[in-house]
């Protein structure tokens, strides 16, 4: 290991689901718009601190929430963290469960996908004018960064919440929600949560060099439990406001723990897999 490194200060950006979108969490803010090779963020960056640390903001399906799943720009969004100096990305999301276990109001960090979207630009290396040069083909194990899950679990522990350490999360194309056959066949698959926004978030952070955890809330058992009624927007809603409180915290405490560390050796390997995965054409 080398251990000459300066180590690299970490900035963090934050990315809120529906709910999670407050910039009161944040000090000295500062709102920032960032141009992007892939067209406009979801909304203005807010750029501020949280207990001194360095942090980001931004409303995924911007602070109105009139952007739906297919239409957010995850490139964008991406490209703009990156463009302002992040080094890691939390986030937030709503999900249905697929699992008895995991009830409605349950916490979770997931640690692998399903990719069920048809519509979504999954790489910045695209070939486009603006774009970076190259064609990069990046593998998906692991998807989430392992070190900052651990964080994730760990703060939540602290804090005295309950939290399922591992899941993987079904991405579906939406809007509409599943039907009660596709739900029972994900449980076969091996999903243990179903959501519309993770991928191809996730792919994306890890193509920018970013380290990625996400923080999800089950708000339903969407529909394939007998003898319950289907998902529906109203429970949704419902279940995810009165448990966004807990993410929030989760996050905040995540900020500070992440800040304690040394994460030199971790943005620059993920950065070194990038350049190593990627072909340019000319060798
Ligand atoms: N988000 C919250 N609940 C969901 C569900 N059941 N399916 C897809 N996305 C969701």
């Amino acid at each position: 290991k080398d251990t000459d490194l300066e180590p690299i200060s970490v900035k963090i950006g934050i990315i809120g689901g529906s709910g999670l979108d407050d910039p009161d969490i944040l000090e000295n803010r500062k709102e920032t718009e960032v141009k992007t090779p892939f067209g406009s963020t979801s909304d203005v960056l807010i750029e501020g601190e949280i207990g001194g640390v360095k942090c980001v903001l931004l409303a995924r399906h911007g602070r109105k929430h009139n952007i739906m799943p297919t239409n957010v720009n995850y490139r964008a969004n991406i490209w703009a963290m990156r463009q302002v100096g992040c080094t890691h990305l939390i986030v937030s999301t709503a999900c249905g469960s697929l699992r008895e276990e995991i009830h409605p109001g349950d916490l979770v960090i997931p640690n692998d996908f399903i990719d069920r979207t048809t519509k979504r630009a999954q790489t910045f290396y695209d070939g486009g004018a603006e774009s970076p040069r190259g064609v990069c083909h990046l593998s998906m194990f692991p998807c989430f960064s392992e070190r900052v899950r651990s964080v994730l679990v760990a703060s939540a522990k602290e804090l005295d919440y309950n939290v399922h350490d591992k899941a993987t999360i079904v991405t579906i194309e939406g809007p509409r929600f599943s039907s009660r056959s596709e739900s029972n066949m994900f449980r076969q698959w091996g999903g243990d949560l179903i959501n519309m926004t993770t991928c191809p978030e996730v792919v994306l952070a890890k193509e920018a060099g970013l380290l990625y955890g996400s923080v999800a809330i089950a708000t339903d058992y969407d529909c394939w439990r007998m003898g319950c009624e289907g998902v529906n927007v109203q429970d949704v809603l419902k279940t995810f406001s009165a448990n966004v409180l807990k993410v929030r915290q989760i996050l905040m405490k995540a900020v500070q723990n992440i800040a304690k560390e040394d994460w030199t050796e971790d943005i620059l390997d993920a950065k070194e897999c990038v350049c190593k995965n990627t072909m340019s054409g000319s060798m």
